[in-house]
């Protein structure tokens, strides 16, 4: 696992836009797995920015995203869908074909959990995938505890998962309970990822990732074990870590 260490989140974002541009340039055809959340909001701003100003295309381009809540439609304004759709798809030329979010509307959330983790297998697997970080560790929305030998599942989600998601929300009791993920292994299996922290809320994080131990209890844990791993994390977020210089 390798660390590239930034100023702040406005470098963190340029940084990673500039990793997937590089991408986007040198392969024909780039699977690619995002994320939601406040963390890649910079990025898809500079994907779109890159987008208008250089026409880097997307027209190759399948994306799987990590997660979606169960009970939301697409249309939802809280939707991950509708997350992808305002903060990247619309702008930039990726036909809504090419882009695959599971569905927390499927009447058969089973089906609907096995199907996905099928079309990221017969697209050839994740190329690239795009993370954050929970402060409990959770990547998707794995949270502690899950085996790092899951696909995608339906998870129950946390008390702390659900108050830091609220910020989204009129109240916290309108957070979904429960959510559609990529599982542990199935985010492993992907064939590069990068992981994104930023700020003092990340700290706690960056500190039990770098520092500790390989545990279920702490599922992002798992990625210092990736092949083609890189966290590229600001001052502030690895505040606290030692020995950052080892993994640069
Ligand atoms: C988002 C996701 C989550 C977030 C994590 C960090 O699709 O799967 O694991 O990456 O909760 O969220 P932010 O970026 O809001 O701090």
């Amino acid at each position: 696992m390798k660390i590239i260490e930034v100023k702040n989140y406005q470098e963190m974002s340029l940084a990673a836009a500039q990793y997937i541009i590089n991408m986007l340039k040198n392969t024909s055809k780039l699977t690619l797995g995002l994320a939601t959340g406040g963390t890649p909001q910079g990025v898809y701003q500079h994907l779109i920015e890159d987008y208008k100003k250089n026409g880097t295309s997307y027209a190759q381009v399948t994306s799987f995203n990590l997660d979606e809540y169960i009970g939301l439609s697409k249309d939802d304004p809280n939707s991950y869908y509708r997350y992808m759709y305002e903060n990247l798809f619309k702008h930039i030329n990726i036909s809504l074909q090419q882009i695959n979010i599971p569905s927390g509307m499927n009447t058969n959330l089973q089906s609907e959990c096995e199907e996905y983790e099928n079309k990221i297998h017969q697209h050839g697997g994740i190329d690239l995938q795009l993370l954050g970080i929970g402060s409990n560790g959770h990547i998707g929305f794995n949270e502690p505890g899950t085996s790092f030998q899951s696909k995608t599942h339906v998870v129950g989600l946390t008390q702390s998962t659900r108050e830091a998601n609220a910020r989204y929300f009129t109240s916290i009791e309108e957070v979904p309970t429960q959510a559609i993920t990529m599982g542990i292994q199935s985010i492993y299996k992907s064939k590069e990822i990068l992981l994104l922290a930023s700020g003092k809320a990340k700290q706690d994080a960056m500190v039990k990732l770098l520092n500790g131990d390989v545990t279920e209890s702490f599922p992002a844990s798992i990625l210092k074990q990736h092949p083609n791993a890189t966290i590229i994390a600001d001052e502030e977020a690895l505040f606290g870590v030692k020995d950052v210089s080892l993994f640069r």
